[in-house]
């Protein structure tokens, strides 16, 4: 197979050009040479050229003068400059200043001049190379910019869908809510126990339904950034009395007790109050449906220090694994067996991230299985709201 030719000297004097050539010629690569520097820039364009030995003395141009054409029309050839000991100088003027890789001087050992003109090729080679693979990033990054576009239109465009089809639906299903509750009432004429059994059933799972959209949408509007927060300052202590309150009956219904641990210098903490609200009440109402046994405590301290007051409802219940306390609150995640009897539609932690997060605050679980859970959130004492 013929040699790639890589390599080219020019000089006026031919027994020079031989001599170099005499050097290379056991390479993988292929030297030619020529006298005259028009020629030379031509053999460039021909070629896979990756470095030129040109001498400084010649006839018509100096090696520096050529070498920066050739660095002109053609940056990524490497230059080495052949120069006597009188052109020592210039030599390092080229160096500095011409972007010329090297310089040679006569006479020269032959074991030098060949390892420089193989550095000058490998050098080449890894400019080249750099320059490729800086490019094909580039094109990469590119790509993904224009994907991370189409997706974060194809996101919008969902939640939008998410929004609109819940939104049309609460309208159909407030009219099925009110006819089954008229029927229901016995107003329009008395049911049989079984007409009456059937139709509390549809309620029910209107109800469900009803809740399930009501989540949905509150949860793209949270996302979405469109919920906007109507922050005022109030002190958790009575949001929480008011929702354990709420929660008494559950509780008690199911044999557990429901007790609060309140700090008594909780300072007056801005916050979205039906928002915090909700938070509470879907841990309240989670401590209690997956208890069966024991009770529900919530405690609530102020950390001055930290800037923050932080709630924690710890219940006795079955606890969650390692594994699943980050899946908790992604949307519809509901875990093992018991939630199948419990109606819910897994929204109600995602919501309350949400919720928190927005506040500026952090929501997380500790937990052990077979010893409970305790559900815990932070809000800062000063606004650090989010959107
Ligand atoms: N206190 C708890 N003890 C054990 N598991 C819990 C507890 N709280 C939540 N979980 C688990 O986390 C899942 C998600 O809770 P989340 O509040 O998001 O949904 P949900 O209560 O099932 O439904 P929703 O709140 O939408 O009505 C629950 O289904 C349950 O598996
Ligand atoms: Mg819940």
């Amino acid at each position: 197979m013929e040699k790639e030719i890589n390599v080219v000297v020019l000089d006026d004097e031919e027994n020079i050009r031989e001599s170099v050539k005499r050097l290379f010629f056991r390479e993988s690569f292929a030297v030619t040479s020529t006298g005259d520097s028009q020629e030379a820039i031509g053999i460039i364009e021909k070629h896979p050229i990756k470095v030129i030995l040109s001498d400084q003395r010649m006839p018509q141009i100096t090696g520096v003068e050529f070498l920066k054409q050739v660095r002109e029309k053609f940056p990524d050839v490497v230059r080495i400059l052949i120069t006597g000991h009188a052109d020592i100088q210039a030599a390092e003027d080229a160096i500095n200043y011409g972007g010329v890789y090297r310089f040679i001087n006569k006479p020269w050992n032959s074991e030098e001049l060949k390892a420089t003109v193989k550095q000058a090729i490998e050098h080449h080679d890894l400019v080249v190379q750099n320059r490729e693979l800086f490019e094909a990033t580039k094109a990469k990054n590119e790509e993904l910019e224009v994907l991370n576009r189409r997706l974060k239109g194809m996101y919008e465009t969902q939640k939008e869908f998410t929004s609109t089809v819940s939104h049309e639906l609460r309208t159909p299903l407030a009219s099925i809510k009110s006819t089954v509750d008229l029927v229901l009432s016995g107003a329009p004429g008395p049911l049989t126990e079984d007409q009456s059994k059937f139709l509390q059933k549809t309620k029910n799972n209107v109800d469900r339904l009803n809740r399930l959209i009501n989540d949905i949408l509150d949860l793209t509007k949270l996302e979405s950034g469109k919920t906007e927060l109507q922050i005022s300052f109030h002190n958790l202590a009575q949001l929480i009395a008011e929702d354990v309150d709420n929660h008494a009956e559950a509780a008690a219904a199911k044999g557990l007790t429901l007790t609060t641990n309140i700090s008594d210098n909780l300072p007056a903490i801005p916050m979205a109050v039906d928002k915090i609200h909700q938070v509470l009440n879907n841990l309240l109402s989670n401590a209690i449906k997956f208890t069966e046994q024991g009770g529900v405590m919530v405690v609530c301290t102020n950390n001055v220090e930290r800037n923050y007051v932080e709630v924690r409802v710890a219940d006795t219940g079955p606890g969650i694994s390692v594994e699943d306390k980050d899946k908790l609150f992604q949307k519809f995640q509901q875990l093992g067996e018991p939630h199948q009897h419990t109606g819910g539609t897994g929204l109600g932690l995602a919501i309350c991230k949400e919720i928190v997060d927005r506040h500026g605050g952090k929501i997380w679980v500790e937990s052990q299985v077979g010893e409970g859970s305790c559900f815990c959130f932070l809000l800062p004492i000063e606004e650090r709201r989010k959107g």
